[in-house]
Formats: C-alpha cells, structure tokens, sequence
C-alpha cells in the first residue's frame, strides 16, 4: 500500500484519496482516448465535457443563481486582489475589512490603484489578528464601489460565521472555506478563491460573478485582465489549467458524493468542535487566542505554554505522521488545517497525540 501521512498543510493541501485514485487511474489514458487529459487541447471535446462539468457541479453545489458566471483564472487569489480593484474601482474607493495577512494584501494593491479604505481593522489594538467584525463595528462608506471581506483568514484562524451587510456589492475573498458549508451566494457580488485548499490542487483559481458587475468591461484595461473577456470566453480565450480545473472537477465529484455542502458543513463542524473540546478541555496547557465567536473551522490555531514545547510538540506529532501543523512563520504556534478534504479519524489521531502529550509535559 502507498504510504500516506495525515497532512495538515494550510494549502496546498490534503485532498481526498480516491480523487488521487482516481486521477492516477486516469493519467495515461483519460476515458479511452489514448492520451493524457495533460495531453488533449483545450478546445477538444473530451476536455470540454470536464470543463463543463467542473462548472456545473460548482453552480449545483453551492446552488449558484443564473445571473451568475463561474469563471477558471490564472494568477491565484493573489491574482484576484489587483483584479477586483481594477475592475470595479472605476475612479471610486471600495471598503475593506481588514481580518489578516491576506486581506491587507488586497487592500494594498486597492491602495496601488488609489481606492482602498480600511472599513475595519482587527489588530488595531495591537493584539494581532483574533477576530472578525460584528456587523455594527464596519464603518461603511455610502459611496464605497463595493466591500471587500476574508471569510475565512488562513494564518490567523478566524472566520466570518455570518455574511456581512453592505449597500455596495460584497466581495469575498474565500480560498480558504469555499465550499466547506452551506451558502446564500445571491448576498456576494464576487466570491473568488484559490483552488488549493478546498476545491483541488494550485493552479487555478475560481471566480464566481454576478452578472451586472461584469458589465461592459472597462475599456482602460488590457482586455485579457477584464472579467468581460474571460465571461465571453467562458474561461478558455486563451489555454487555461486544464488539469487543475480536471482535479477540481474530481473533487467536486467526491464533494456531491458526501453530502453536498451541507454535508461538508456538518462534518466540518464535527471535526473543528472535536478539535477546540480538546484545547479548551486542557486549558492549562493548550491555549487557543482566537475570540470564541471568531474561530475557524478550517485553520485551528493554539498555543502551548512554551514556544520550546510548542517545538517539541511538532517534532513528537511529525514522528506520528502528523505533518504540516507548525504556524505560520509570522505568529509562530501550532495550526492544524482541517479543510473538507481531512477525515475525522485523522482529528482523531491527532486529539489523542495532543491528550498524551499534555499528560506527559503537563
Ligand atoms: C485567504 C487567502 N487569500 C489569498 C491567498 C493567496 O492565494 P494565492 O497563493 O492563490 O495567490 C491565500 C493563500 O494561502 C489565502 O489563504
């Protein structure tokens, strides 16, 4: 049997075994064809049918509304933070609540184009990043073109659990919780999200647009950066990933396969409510930072009682076979990343390796 490890990388990421089965299976010779789907033209029929069916299994399973395009891009959610700003500034200045690492990433290429305002910024008191807004703490421009959100902050480990109000159109920013539970999409004018965490590999990008703000494009721009052109394309006027886009479109097979969102959300919550037992169950030596009504389901976050222990706790979990929970280099402590595609028995394992090692260093 291959050897496979428990892995809690925050992106890339674990994906499901049976999508890696299955594209395995499939890589020398996809559906008969004699060829690679690494190999087949992006305009030939048998990439069209994944294409295609990429794009209607994401429209099924978040329950998509018409007046919305899903479009595959380049560039990651990184890509997307110039983007959106190019696209729908137009002169103006758009809001954006400021939760972590990413979202001052995009409002500083906002800022590049002159129309980034801060409507929110949670480490203002100097405490770092441990939660989001309530809805009555966004400071709202009237005239903003559009605010921007993270709705789940990877290096922080906090999470939006409600969809902020705006009169201006709501941008989201989800590469790390799409598609981990159930979701109004009709309240969001752009959600966008790099695959690499919940949906497949790197290397593509998903932008799902309401209509009326893909509008004519605007005219400044080179036309391969307006959403316009990509919408018209529908994503293929020049040669996309095709095989990302093929491995979202096997992962969104095993999503529809267990439950839809509704069923990633239930398991989601059954994973994170079993993991934060853990650290508030042994509150003398694990420690979570994160405010109770902020903490992500997906990027869990704590901290031992000291960074050399913290240290230690990663090396004993690495000869465990659990990998990949050191945090981010920029707040240091432990993350555990449990997107849709981590089993429970793999929380399991690792709440066990956490009891023990409390008892023995406790
Ligand atoms: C919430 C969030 N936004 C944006 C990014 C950047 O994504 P990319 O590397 O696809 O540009 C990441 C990457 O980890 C992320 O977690």
């Amino acid at each position: 049997m291959t050897h496979r490890v428990i892995n809690f990388n925050a992106g890339p990421a674990t994906l499901p075994l049976s999508v890696l089965e299955k594209t395995r299976d499939e890589l020398l010779d996809f559906e008969g064809t004699g060829m690679s789907l690494l190999e087949h033209s992006h305009r030939g029929a048998a990439y069209a049918a994944v294409h295609a069916e990429a794009k209607s299994l994401l429209k099924e399973l978040l329950s998509i509304p018409d007046d919305y395009h899903v479009l595959f891009m380049q560039g990651g959610a990184s890509a997307q933070f110039a983007l959106v700003a190019m696209n729908l500034l137009d002169g103006g200045s758009a809001d954006y609540a400021v939760t972590g690492t990413w979202s001052k990433k995009a409002l500083a290429e906002a800022k590049v184009l002159g129309g980034g305002r801060v409507a929110f910024d949670a480490s203002a008191g100097g405490g770092g990043f441990t939660r989001v807004p309530k809805q009555e703490e966004l400071d709202l421009d009237p005239k903003a073109r559009y605010l921007h959100i993270t709705t789940n902050n990877t290096v922080a480990g906090t999470q939006y659990h409600y969809i902020p109000k705006s009169d201006a159109p709501l941008v989201a920013d989800m590469s790390s919780d799409i598609l981990s539970r159930s979701l109004d999409v009709s309240k969001f004018g752009i959600i966008y999200a790099g695959a690499q965490k919940n949906l497949g590999p790197a290397g593509v990008t998903i932008v799902i647009i309401k209509d009326s703000l893909v509008g004519e494009g605007n005219a400044a721009l080179p036309k391969i950066f307006r959403y316009r052109t990509i919408v018209d394309g529908d994503s293929l006027q020049n040669t996309g990933p095709t095989f990302p886009i093929y491995m979202v479109r096997n992962v969104l097979q095993w999503v529809k396969a267990n439950g839809g969102a509704a069923g990633m959300e239930q398991r989601n919550k059954a994973k994170a409510a079993l993991l934060y037992a853990t650290i508030d169950g042994n509150a003398d030596f694990f420690r979570c930072p994160i405010e109770l009504e902020s903490r992500s389901l997906m990027n869990v976050v704590f901290r031992l009682p000291t960074e050399d222990l913290e240290k230690q706790f990663i090396a004993e979990a690495a000869k465990n076979e659990l990998m990949g929970i050191k945090g981010h280099r920029s707040v240091g402590g432990i993350r555990c990343s449990i997107y849709n595609a981590m089993e429970p028995s793999s929380i399991e394992k690792l709440v066990g390796f956490m009891k023990d090692f409390a008892a023995k260093n406790g």
